[in-house]
């Protein structure tokens, strides 16, 4: 590994979203949308502002709506163009700037989020690089650096394996990689334990991993090694388990709020929340929610 810079993301969106149907039965659930923009545009967002450039997205069957928005509209954009729908058009091509690479990789069975890693190994190559899972949207404190962004500049420090993490209440460890560490300085916690899915009597913690990492390649190698894990599947919280046994491994409790859009509750927490944010319809629908309160 040539230098700590992480330039690449990966985003696995093969998952069947099946929290969310029926709206998820023929649409990709990365592309529901909270308030103007889907779920993978926010990810992919956060991920550009921190720097990375190369958007690796490891697709599955009824995925192309995703691999579209971020290409070429060429119909929208020409009509557009001719109704001198200058700003409109600048939103659609803002969506992929000129020095953004989207590259798509199948991943042709489930078998789970380690796996989905893996099968960006070949575009990834021997480079750190990022996850990011579009069901999390992670939105920073206001006005400061977005969550990857500052995961990518403690790891241009560090360039240790880095997992986002925040406290979870103890009936939710079962949704959550836990982990179990040691203070190493400011929002750094040295892991040295790390299990998926616990029951909280058994939860090293109360630390539960959200949908943003930074890590080594040296993790391909220890996904490829894998027996299934938790739900017969390729877990990436197992590999990271073995990981640790060759280099430290850090969370990073990052600053600002996570929405866990992969669940109806948080996805409309996070509607309610942008939508009051919004700069053209969040005033008018503060006074509208102020209408419809008890
Ligand atoms: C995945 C990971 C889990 C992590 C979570 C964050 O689980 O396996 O370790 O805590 O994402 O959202 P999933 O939500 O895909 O079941």
């Amino acid at each position: 590994m040539s230098s700590n810079r992480v330039r690449k993301a990966v985003f696995p969106v093969a998952g069947l979203g099946t929290r969310f149907l029926p709206a998820t039965k023929a649409s990709p659930k990365e592309m529901l949308s909270v308030v103007d923009k889907p779920l993978i545009q926010y990810a992919v967002e956060e991920a550009y502002e921190a720097g990375i450039r190369d958007m690796i997205f490891v697709t599955g069957r009824s995925k192309r709506a995703i691999e579209d928005h971020f290409d070429t509209a060429y119909e929208l954009e020409s009509e557009l163009q001719v109704a001198g729908k200058t700003e409109m058009l600048e939103l659609v091509r803002s969506i992929a700037p000129a020095d953004m690479h989207c590259l798509f990789v199948r991943q042709p069975r489930s078998l789970g989020l380690g796996h989905a890693v893996l099968c960006a190994q070949p575009l990834v190559g021997d480079e750190p690089f990022a996850v990011l899972l579009a069901d999390d949207l992670m939105v920073g404190n206001s006005g400061g650096p977005g969550v990857m962004a500052q995961m990518t500049a403690a790891f241009e420090k560090q360039g240790r394996s880095l997992l986002a993490v925040q406290e979870v209440p103890a009936e939710h460890t079962k949704r959550y990689g836990i982990v179990k560490g040691e203070a190493a300085g400011g929002p750094l916690l040295r892991v040295d334990e790390i299990v998926e899915k616990p029951a909280p009597e058994v939860a090293p913690s109360r630390m539960g991993v959200a949908g943003r990492y930074v890590l080594t390649p040296r993790i391909f190698d220890e996904i490829r090694r894998l027996p299934k894990g938790v739900g017969g599947e390729i877990q990436l919280t197992d590999a990271i388990a073995q990981l640790m046994q060759h280099e430290a491994v850090y969370a990073y409790q990052y600053s600002g709020k996570r929405y866990d859009c992969g669940s109806k509750e948080g996805f409309l927490e996070a509607t309610v929340e942008l939508a009051l944010q919004h700069p053209q319809v969040g005033a008018a629908f503060r006074a509208y929610l102020q209408t419809i309160q008890a």
